[in-house]
């Protein structure tokens, strides 16, 4: 496997990714009781933009992210709360690095969002299979309560860690998807969890590409799950030539309310996460609530 997180970390996907997972912590602890917060591809959980921005020889035309991404978002004004919220969630883990200046610097992976809003009552499991970026993970968090490290096949989390005994739980599954056939492990692994823990809410990114528009996805999605499921959606181009589009984010049982914040903040990502001309978002229920 060739992926490394660290190229992409802090470009529009991670923050589509980001806003969306922010908001279903937000929604979650609406409730006083606790939950789990499983995060199977969890990533290094820290990235360090500069190093992100350095060239890479072998790779000339490849041009950073990150500025395309929270680089659009930094300085922003009149962003709507939920924005508000994500922005202000980066500077404060900048800060805790010493460092929050005019350009971003550090950027929190998904398992430092949650790891920032977490209450003492929610637990936090991170799953990831490359050793070297699970070390940067258990170094982080070794004297963090209620936290666990794995490093391991994120998919085997589901088995491993569910039902959990809060019998509340949010899974991400942010795969790499670099190749198509994972379009059918997240099928497996939701089954499994379907199956294990019906009530969890499930959230998968997915990359939106010429290739896989993740239709055929949602399709099959749409025919193995029987729970409430909402999508979103976000294209910052309609260039062919781009490789990757847009992304998009399946939210199986998405808690009360959190559908409805959608328009307004898929809107704003639209406008200012836009390439070109045909940037657009869209979100639908995929299955609708009984
Ligand atoms: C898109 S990145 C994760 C980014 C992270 N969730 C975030 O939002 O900051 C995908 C990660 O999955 C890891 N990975 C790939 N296959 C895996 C597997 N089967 N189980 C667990 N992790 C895996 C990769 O090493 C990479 O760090």
């Amino acid at each position: 496997m060739n992926y490394r997180h660290a190229f992409h970390a802090g470009n529009y996907a991670d923050v589509f990714k980001h806003v969306l997972l922010l908001q279903l912590l937000r929604a979650l602890q609406r409730k006083e009781k606790g939950f789990l917060y499983l995060d199977t591809h969890a990533g290094s959980g820290t990235y360090d933009l500069l190093v992100a921005s350095a060239p890479v020889p072998s790779r000339v035309d490849r041009r950073p992210e990150w500025p395309d991404g929270i680089g659009r978002l930094w300085q922003a004004m009149g962003l709507p709360p939920a924005l508000e919220d994500y922005v202000g969630l980066v500077r404060e883990f900048a800060r805790h690095r010493g460092v929050a200046g005019e350009q971003p610097r550090f950027y929190p992976g998904s398992p430092w969002i949650a790891a920032l809003v977490s209450r003492p009552q929610d637990r936090l499991m991170f799953w990831e299979q490359q050793p070297a970026e699970a070390a940067v993970l258990r170094d982080d968090f070794a004297r963090r309560r209620r936290t666990a490290v794995e490093c391991g096949d994120g998919y085997g989390a589901l088995r491993a860690a569910l039902p959990p005994a809060e019998r509340r739980a949010l899974v991400l599954i942010d795969p790499p998807l670099e190749d198509q056939g994972e379009f059918d492990a997240i099928l497996a692994a939701l089954r499994e969890g379907m199956r294990r823990f019906p009530s969890g809410v499930y959230a998968v990114w997915h990359p939106v590409t010429e290739r896989a528009s993740g239709e055929a996805f949602r399709a099959a999605l749409r025919e193995a799950m029987r729970q409430p499921t909402v999508w979103a959606e976000l294209a910052v181009t309609a260039d062919p030539q781009v490789r990757m589009k847009g992304c998009g984010l399946l939210v199986i049982n998405p808690p009360w309310g959190f559908a409805e914040q959608l328009p307004p903040v898929l809107t704003v990502l639209a406008e200012r996460l836009a390439i070109d001309a045909g940037a657009t978002s869209r979100w639908a229920w995929l299955v609708p609530e009984h």
